[in-house]
Parts: structure tokens; sequence; C-alpha cells
């Protein structure tokens, strides 16, 4: 193995820049191989200025630091890429040219850091002849294969914090706090926050609610002397028989971005007396610095993808599973994307706390 090729696609997510360095780092010291940063996701290998090299000066005192120093791109699908032609906008499909910079690079290997979007690129660029290894990339955790991804949970002590500092204030005000998170359909940061810093209520994608059973829900707790409640809910949550919020729709390069659902559930309670307040916590959740276990599961996948494209492993991802840094192919990853499993521990230990999530 002479080259390798890093890149960073879709959003970005704390721990990026942890998997970088520690891919550089095991690359020279462990290989003697030669790192290329690509930057802006695939776009690099088409942008001008967009390859550069990395050495071990480029990733010092890069570990606490969020986003990514090789920049990403979310709207970075090779195969559907928006370019002005003759005055109008059109949508070309770039993949042969992504082959042809590999093969121009010469690298032995393509470390492809990122989401359900970006990993599904690489496993469609494989086919294409590209030697790819994925590292599961989101704060999400809705990637299949792997029992966690990086970035989630600096993302779930985010919004914990946040809980923590909406109950001063709900309390001191006899108030209904209602925090809307990320998660895309996947409601795995509401359920771990809000397990996580005491929620009364967690609304997540996986289990449709009715307003109804929310309101109920914070009035038994005022007729029980609680005269606050705390109310989580997942960006994708959605009313029995209702659907998604949506801020924007989508086309064939952004996927439509979800918002409006804690609103939503904060009118409907403030409708029915109960005074409310409504937070959306957006991108705090994804930057600033990764917590301890982001950079160290970063770290061990940066490592083990290289490790993988020194074995000539391609066409697969690393993945946490029991624990132990392993790999699953790129197909597995994203076959099936992972949802809160209703029947898990966390629900059931949630349920059997009190916290309600506004199916009953
Ligand atoms: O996938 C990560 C994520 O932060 C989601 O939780 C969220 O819905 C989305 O990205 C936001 O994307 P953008 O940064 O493009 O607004």
């Amino acid at each position: 193995m002479k080259r390798i090729g890093i890149l960073t696609g879709g959003g970005d997510a704390p721990g990026l820049n942890a998997v970088i360095r520690a891919a550089v780092k095991t690359a020279i010291y462990e290989y003697r191989c030669e790192v290329i940063g690509i930057r802006d996701g695939y776009d690099g290998f088409i942008n001008e200025k967009g390859i550069i090299p990395l050495g071990i000066e480029d990733v010092r005192g890069i570990l606490p630091r969020g986003g990514t120093i090789l920049g990403a791109a979310n709207r970075g699908n090779p195969y559907a890429r928006k370019i002005i032609r003759d005055g109008k906008e059109i949508t070309i499909d770039v993949s042969d040219e992504i082959i042809k910079g590999i093969k121009r690079l010469e690298l032995d290997g393509l470390l492809v850091l990122g989401g359900d979007g970006t990993l599904r690129s690489a496993h469609e660029l494989y086919k294409k002849g590209a030697p790819v290894i994925g590292v599961p990339k989101t704060i999400d955790n809705d990637i299949g294969g792997t029992e966690v991804t990086f970035g989630f949970d600096t993302a779930v002590s985010i919004a914990t914090e946040a809980i923590d500092r909406l109950h001063t204030t709900a309390e001191a005000h006899h108030r209904v706090m209602v925090l809307e998170l990320m998660g895309r359909d996947a409601g795995f940061i509401a359920l771990h926050a809000g397990v996580a810093g005491g929620a009364d209520v967690i609304l997540i994608p996986e289990i449709p609610f009715k307003f109804e059973s929310v309101v109920t829900e914070v009035r038994q707790r005022v007729e029980r002397g609680y005269l606050f409640s705390i109310l989580v809910v997942s960006e994708g949550a959605k009313p029995l028989g209702g659907s998604q919020s949506f801020s924007r729709g989508g086309d064939e390069i952004y996927t439509p971005r979800l918002g409006g659902i804690g609103h939503a559930v904060g009118e409907y309670v403030d409708r029915h007396g109960y005074e409310t307040r409504v937070t959306v916590l957006g991108h705090l959740q994804r930057g600033g610095t990764p917590t301890s276990f982001d950079r160290w599961l970063a770290t061990r996948y940066g490592a083990a993808a290289v490790r993988l494209a020194a074995e000539g492993k391609f066409d697969r991802m690393v993945a946490l599973r029991e624990g132990k840094v392993q790999d699953v192919s790129l197909e597995e990853a994203i076959a099936i994307p992972k949802r809160v499993d209703l029947n898990d521990d966390a629900v059931i230990t949630a349920r059997g706390m009190g916290i309600a999530f506004g199916d009953e």
C-alpha cells in the first residue's frame, strides 16, 4: 500500500477530525504510506485545489476540534451533481470523473467518512472499480451494521445538557418546555437524551403519537403536583395517521428538511391551558468538540479503516459490534437503516419509569 485517500461527505459530525488524525498517523507510522486528503467530499476529485497531501503536521492538534479539516458537502452525490450549463441548471453524473481521479492519484484505498448517502455512493463507486472503505459517521446513529456511529454520543451529551438547563426554567416558572432534537427518521438522540435528562414525554419517529395523549400526560402531572413538564420531540416524530413536519421540501439534490413538529406540539399544549415554550436545538448538536467516547471510537475507526485498506478489504465499513471494532459489507450497512427497536430495554425502561411516548 503506497497511497490512500480520505474524504468526509454529507453533513459534519463531531469526531471527523479524530478519524482523519488516526488514519493519517496509522498510515504513516505503521504502513509508511502516503495520505491524500480530498476536500469537500467527492467534489474534491473534480474541483480545482480539491486534493491536498496530509502529513503528521497537518493533523497535529485536530483531535478535539469539531467540523472537518477537509470540508464536507451534503450536495455531493456524484450521481446527481447540479451545474450551470449554457445559463441553465442541470443535473449530471460525475462518477466516471471520480474514478478517473482515483486512478490518476494512484490510490490504493479511499476512506469515505459519511452517513447513508455518502456510503451508498461509495458502494456504487466500488462497483466501478474504486477501492472504498466506509467509516460510519452521523449524529443520528441510523446506519445499519454497527451498534454506534461516531458523532452520536456528542449530540446526546449536548442535548442532555440542554434538557438539564430547560428543567430549571420549567420548574421555576411552572411551564411546559418542549425541546426539538435532530435525528431525521431515527429517534435515538431524543430517546437517549430524553432518558438521560429525565424528560416526561419523548416523541420519536418510530412511535406515532396522539396530541391528546401528550396533553393528558401534562395534565396528570399537574394533578399529581408536578407543575412543569419536559417534552423531548424528535424532528422526525409524527402524529398517528398524520405525517412528518418539514421546513423545506426536497429535490434530487437535497433531502427534505425536517422541522416544525416541536412547535406544533408546543402550540397544542399551550392551547390547552399549559404555558409552553419551545426550543429547537438544531445544529448546536453537531458543533464543537467531540466527547471522549466519540474521540475514542473515531480513533479506533480511523486506524481500523487503514488496516482494512492494507488488507485490500474493500467495499467494507468499519463497525462496532459487541464492543469490538469489526467490519461489515457496505451493502449490509446501507441495506436497512437502523431505527429504535421498540422491544429494546431502553424503551421498556423508559416506559417502566413512567416516561410517556404519546401513544397511550
Ligand atoms: O443527518 C444529520 C442531520 O443533522 C440530521 O439530524 C438533520 O435532520 C440534518 O442532518 C440537517 O441537515 P442540514 O445540516 O443540511 O440542515
